[in-house]
C-alpha cells in the first residue's frame, strides 16, 4: 500500500457561514450550509493531509476522525484563527461565506421596537483570504472560492490575482444544482496561468475530490 499523497501537508480549510451580531439576541448571516468545506476537509484528510478546519456556525460534521476543527462565529474571529494558523499551513482552502460587511457598533441590550424603521451602520469586515494572499510565502497554495452571477470567469479570474490565489473556484448560481444549500456543485477550476477546468454537477463529495486533486498537483 503506497504512501498517502498529502502525508506531513497541513492545510487550512475555512467553512461555512458567519455571524454579525447586531445585539444580544440578532445577527447578520448567509444561506451557507458548509457542505463544500466539510467535504474539502474531510477528502484532504483521507488523502493524508493535518487538517485544520475554522468553522462558522453549521450542523456539519467531519467524517474523518484526524480533522482538528476550530469553532467561530464571526468573520473576525475567522480572520484571528486563520492568521494563528497559517504561518504553519502548505496550503489553505477558503470556502466560507465571511460577511462583508458587520454592525459599526454592537449594541449592548436587545435593540427595541419602535413605530418608525431602524438603521444599522455597517462596516466592511477585513478579507481573510486576500489578507492570507498577502502574507504568502514561496511554497504556500491559496485556494479561494468565487460564487458569481453574472461575468462569472471575469470576476473570478480579478479574485485570483487580486487575492494572490493559486486557484480559484467558480460556481455559477446560474447553473441548476449549484450553490449554497444543495447537495451538489458545480464549479469551473482556473489557475494562475489561467487554465480553466469545467466539470460537470456532480455530489460536493465527488467535487471536493477535483479540487483536491488539482491542489496535490499544486502542492508538488
Ligand atoms: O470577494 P469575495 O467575497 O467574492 O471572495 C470570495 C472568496 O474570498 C472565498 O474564498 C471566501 O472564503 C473569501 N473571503 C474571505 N474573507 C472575506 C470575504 C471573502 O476569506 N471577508
Amino acid at each position: 500500500k503506497g504512501k498517502l499523497p498529502l502525508v506531513n501537508k497541513r492545510i487550512l480549510v475555512t467553512a461555512g457561514p458567519t455571524y454579525e451580531a447586531i445585539d444580544p439576541v440578532r445577527f447578520i448571516g448567509n444561506h451557507s450550509s458548509g457542505k463544500m468545506g466539510f467535504a474539502i476537509a474531510d477528502e484532504l484528510a483521507s488523502l493524508g493531509a493535518e487538517v485544520t478546519l475554522v468553522a462558522g456556525p453549521t450542523a456539519q460534521i467531519s467524517k474523518q476522525k484526524s480533522v482538528k476543527r476550530i469553532d467561530v462565529i464571526s468573520a473576525a474571529q475567522m480572520l484571528n484563527a486563520c492568521l494563528e494558523n497559517f504561518e504553519h499551513a502548505n496550503a489553505c482552502v477558503m470556502c466560507a461565506a465571511v460577511a462583508d460587511y458587520t454592525p459599526a457598533n454592537v449594541a449592548t441590550q436587545k435593540i427595541k421596537k419602535h413605530d418608525d424603521g431602524l438603521t444599522i451602520d455597517l462596516k466592511k469586515t477585513i478579507d481573510i483570504l486576500k489578507t492570507l494572499g498577502s502574507k504568502k510565502q514561496p511554497g504556500q497554495v491559496l485556494v479561494g472560492f468565487a460564487l458569481e452571477t453574472e461575468n462569472e470567469e471575469q470576476f473570478a479570474i480579478e479574485k485570483l490575482n487580486k487575492k494572490n490565489l493559486d486557484l480559484i473556484v467558480l460556481n455559477s448560481l446560474n447553473d441548476a444544482g449549484a450553490g449554497f444549500k444543495s447537495d451538489t456543485n458545480k464549479v469551473t477550476l482556473i489557475d494562475r496561468q489561467l487554465k480553466k477546468t469545467v466539470y460537470d454537477l456532480k455530489s460536493k463529495t465527488e467535487v471536493a475530490k477535483d479540487i483536491c486533486a488539482k491542489l496535490l498537483q499544486l502542492i508538488n
